[in-house]
């Protein structure tokens, strides 16, 4: 398990998440505790881009719990139907915001909040059992290089959902 991480802060954005990837594999490779690699894995990206809020919902029944984060507190539950998470879960597909008032039914866990993409994290039977949400408090912070670096982080989590 990697101890620390070895990032330059001069690289491109893709060179991040191309230098993340086999850091990331080897801290969550090999712990098979899902809320354990939640933590290091929202730990990760929290350190790297320094987002305002980073972290997961997991799904239980026919909500979104309050899972691993870093950042400020945040909304325990969230419903199928209302908001980015939601929309994300049920479509199963990566929702990027470039501003979270124009989305119809955003929730406002922080007022800081002005764009914010959620990846769906699935299980090794392919089923969403959770999201990963960051949120950032710059307009359109997030892009299809985001979405790209992101959904293969998330893929790392899939053996141990
Ligand atoms: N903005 C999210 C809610 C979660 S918080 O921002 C941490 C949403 O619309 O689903």
């Amino acid at each position: 398990m990697a101890s620390t991480l070895t990032i330059d802060s001069a690289l491109s954005k893709a060179e991040k998440y191309t230098t993340i990837l086999p850091q990331m594999a080897s801290l969550i490779q090999g712990e098979p505790n899902a809320v354990a690699n939640m933590a290091n894995f929202s730990a990760v990206i929290k350190e790297v881009w320094g987002h305002h809020w980073v972290g997961f919902y997991t799904v239980e029944d026919d909500q979104l719990v309050l899972g691993p984060f870093q950042g400020p507190i945040a909304c325990t539950r969230l419903f199928k139907g209302k908001g980015v998470c939601a929309a994300a879960w049920e479509s199963e597909e990566t929702v990027v915001v470039e501003d979270v008032d124009a989305f119809p039914g955003h929730v406002a866990c922080s007022s800081l909040s002005r764009s914010e993409i959620v990846i769906p994290v699935k299980n090794a039977n392919n089923e969403v059992v959770a999201v990963l949400d960051i949120d950032s408090d710059q307009l359109a912070a997030f892009d299809q290089e985001d979405k790209a670096g992101l959904e293969a982080l998330v893929e790392l989590l899939k053996p141990c959902m």
